[in-house]
C-alpha cells in the first residue's frame, strides 16, 4: 500500500537528540528505545498493514518528562507519534516513516478513586482491563468496554474516542471524561484534570482532544465518571432469520428491557464461518447456522427481575418468529464464550489474510445493504463479512483475500464511502481516521469543517510535529 512522501520539512534524528532524551529522562535505560528489536513492535500496528522505521522510542514517566520531550522536538522540528496500545485499526499508531515513537506504556497509575461520585482518575498509559479488574474490587465498571481491553490504554481510548460494546448503554467518552491532562507539542501542560460532572466556564478544550488521535497533543491522564458495577449480568445470542428481523429485535429488546439493556451486537452466517475457519476453539453457539446471529446483554440489579425481562423478551420475539433458536449464558465462562465469539472477528480477518477494513454509521435500516452490494460487486474476489454494534447503527463490513490485492482494493473503495455518504453516514464511526481514511474526510465533513479543523490543528501544533500524515487531509 502506498504511503505519502517523507515530509523534509521535519528535521532528521541524530546522535546528539538521542542524547539529549537521555539526559532529560530520569531512566534513561528504560525510556529510551533504540534497540531494533524493541522497536520492530512500536513500528507496526495490530493488523501489520502500517510499517514505520522509527529508530527512537521514548517511554517517559512522568508528565513532566513528556513535556520536556515535546518542547524539545518542537524546537528541532522532530516529528513524534504518540502511542498508547498499538491496537488501532487505522495506521494512526504507528510512524509512517521515521517520526520519534512516544509510548505511553510506563505511564500506568491509578491517581485516584472517589467511591461516592464514581470518578477514577488516572494516567493515560493504563490497560483498559486493568482500570476495569481496578475498579471491580470497588463496585464499579468503566463505561467502555472493546475486544482490545487487554492491551488498549485508556489515553488510546480516549484519542480515538472509542466506542465498543457498551456504548448503547453508557454513551460516549465525551459525555463519560470529565477531564484530562494533554501536554501540547510546545510542552505547555493543560491540566483540566478537576473531575467536575458540572463545569460551564466557557469553551470545553479537553472535548478537542476527544477523538483527535494524537494530532493536537499528548494525552497524559483522564479523569473518567465510572458508573456502579452491575449485580446481575444475562448473555444471550440468538438466530434471527433476517436483517430485518434484527431491526424489529431490537425495537422490541428496548421496550422489553429498557433500562437494563447493555449491548444489541450482531454479526451474519459469513462472519461466524470465517472465525470457525481461522480460530478453532470457536463453535458455533447454536445447534444450525444462522443467517444472522445477535448478541443481547443485560446489566441490572436482580437478578431475578432481569432474568424474567430477559425471558419475556425471548417469548415474546421467538412467537413472532424474530427469533428462532437462542442459547443464554448459565454461567461466567458460557458468558465469556459467547462474547468471545463476538470479539474475535477483528483477530480472525487479521488470521486470514490481508483486511479491507471499514467501520461505518450507517442509518440501521440501511445497515445491511451495503454489505449485500459490497459482496455482489466482489464475487469470490474477496471473503465478505459483516458485524458490529447494531445498536448504535455501527457497521464493521471487512473483506479478506489472502494477500492485499489492489483490484479487490480497486472495487471496494471509494464505492463503500461514495455509498455510505449517500445515505448520510460517517466513514468513521468508531475507528477515527489515521492514515487510512484522511484523504477520505470530505465523504464525510463538508470542506468548511476540514478548514476549521486545520486552524484547530495549526493553532494547537504550529510546527506540525504530532503525528504528520494523518488525520487532516493535504490542501
Ligand atoms: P493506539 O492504537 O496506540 O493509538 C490510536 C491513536 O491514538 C493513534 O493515532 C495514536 O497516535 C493516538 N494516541 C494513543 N495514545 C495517545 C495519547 N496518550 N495521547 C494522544 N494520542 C494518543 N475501537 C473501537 O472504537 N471500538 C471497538 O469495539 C474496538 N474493538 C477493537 C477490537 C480489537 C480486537 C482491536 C485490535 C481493536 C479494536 N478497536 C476498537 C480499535 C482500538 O482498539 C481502539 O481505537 C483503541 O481505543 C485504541 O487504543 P490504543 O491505546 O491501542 O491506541
Ligand atoms: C469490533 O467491534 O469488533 C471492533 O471495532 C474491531 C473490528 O472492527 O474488527
Ligand atoms: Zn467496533
Amino acid at each position: 500500500m502506498e504511503k505519502p512522501p517523507r515530509d523534509a520539512r521535519y528535521a532528521k534524528l541524530e546522535e546528539r537528540d538521542v542524547q539529549h532524551f537521555r539526559s532529560i529522562v530520569a531512566d534513561p535505560q528504560a525510556s529510551v528505545v533504540t534497540d531494533p528489536d524493541a522497536l520492530a513492535p512500536l513500528n507496526e500496528d495490530w493488523l501489520h498493514k502500517y510499517r514505520g522505521y522509527s529508530k527512537l522510542g521514548l517511554q517517559p514517566r512522568t508528565v513532566e518528562e513528556v513535556a520536556r520531550i515535546l518542547k524539545y522536538c518542537n524546537e528541532r522540528k522532530l516529528a513524534v507519534v504518540p502511542q498508547g496500545g498499538n491496537t488501532g485499526l487505522v495506521g494512526g499508531s504507528v510512524p509512517v516513516h521515521d517520526e520519534i515513537i512516544l509510548s505511553m506504556s510506563k505511564m500506568n497509575k491509578v491517581l485516584s478513586f472517589d467511591p461516592v461520585s464514581g470518578v477514577l482518575t488516572c494516567e493515560a498509559g493504563c490497560v483498559l482491563q486493568t482500570l476495569d479488574e481496578y475498579l471491580e474490587e470497588k463496585g464499579f465498571t468503566m463505561p467502555l468496554d472493546l475486544g482490545a481491553k487487554g492491551s488498549c490504554h485508556i489515553g488510546g481510548n480516549v484519542a480515538t474516542n472509542a466506542g465498543g460494546v457498551r456504548f448503547l448503554r453508557y454513551g460516549s467518552l465525551h459525555g463519560n471524561v470529565l477531564g484530562l491532562q494533554v501536554v501540547l507539542p510546545d510542552g505547555t501542560i493543560l491540566d483540566s484534570l478537576n473531575g467536575l460532572r458540572k463545569d460551564n466556564t466557557g469553551y470545553d478544550l479537553k472535548q478537542l482532544f476527544i477523538g483527535s488521535e494524537g494530532s493536537l497533543g499528548v494525552i497524559t491522564a483522564v479523569s473518567l465518571l465510572t458508573p456502579a458495577r452491575p449485580k446481575s449480568v444475562n448473555v444471550a445470542v440468538l438466530s434471527v432469520p433476517s436483517f430485518e428481523a434484527v431491526q424489529k429485535a431490537f425495537v422490541e429488546v428496548k421496550q422489553d428491557l429498557g433500562e437494563i439493556l447493555s449491548a444489541f451486537e450482531f454479526w451474519d452466517r459469513q462472519s461466524m464461518e470465517l472465525e470457525m475457519q481461522q480460530l478453532p476453539h470457536i463453535r458455533d453457539p447454536l445447534s444450525s447456522p444462522s443467517p444472522f446471529y445477535i448478541l443481547v446483554e443485560t446489566h441490572g440489579s436482580n437478578e431475578a427481575h432481569d432474568t424474567e425481562k430477559l425471558n419475556g423478551f425471548l417469548e415474546r420475539a421467538m412467537g413472532e418468529g424474530l427469533v428462532t433458536d437462542g442459547t443464554v449464558a448459565q454461567d461466567t465462562t458460557q458468558f465469556r464464550a459467547l462474547w468471545q465469539i463476538r470479539e474475535s472477528f477483528a483477530e480472525a480477518g487479521s488470521k486470514a489474510g490481508f483486511n479491507y477494513k471499514y467501520d461505518l454509521s450507517i442509518p440501521i435500516n440501511k445497515m445491511y445493504d451495503l454489505a449485500t452490494e459490497v459482496r455482489e460487486r466482489l464475487g469470490d474476489k474477496a471473503q465478505t463479512i459483516a458485524y458490529g454494534h447494531v445498536g448504535d447503527s455501527n457497521l464493521h463490513l471487512n473483506m479478506v483475500t489472502p494477500k492485499y490485492d489492489a483490484e479487490v482494493h480497486g472495487l471496494i473503495e471509494p464505492f463503500v464511502y461514495e455509498w455510505t455518504s449517500k445515505q448520510g453516514g460517517s466513514i468513521s464511526a468508531e475507528h477515527g481516521l489515521g492514515l487510512m481514511k484522511r484523504d477520505c474526510l470530505h465523504y464525510s465533513k463538508p470542506e468548511q469543517a476540514i478548514r476549521y479543523m486545520r486552524v484547530i490543528k495549526e493553532t494547537f501544533d504550529p510546527q506540525l510535529i504530532l503525528n504528520p500524515y494523518k488525520v487532516i487531509p493535504l490542501q
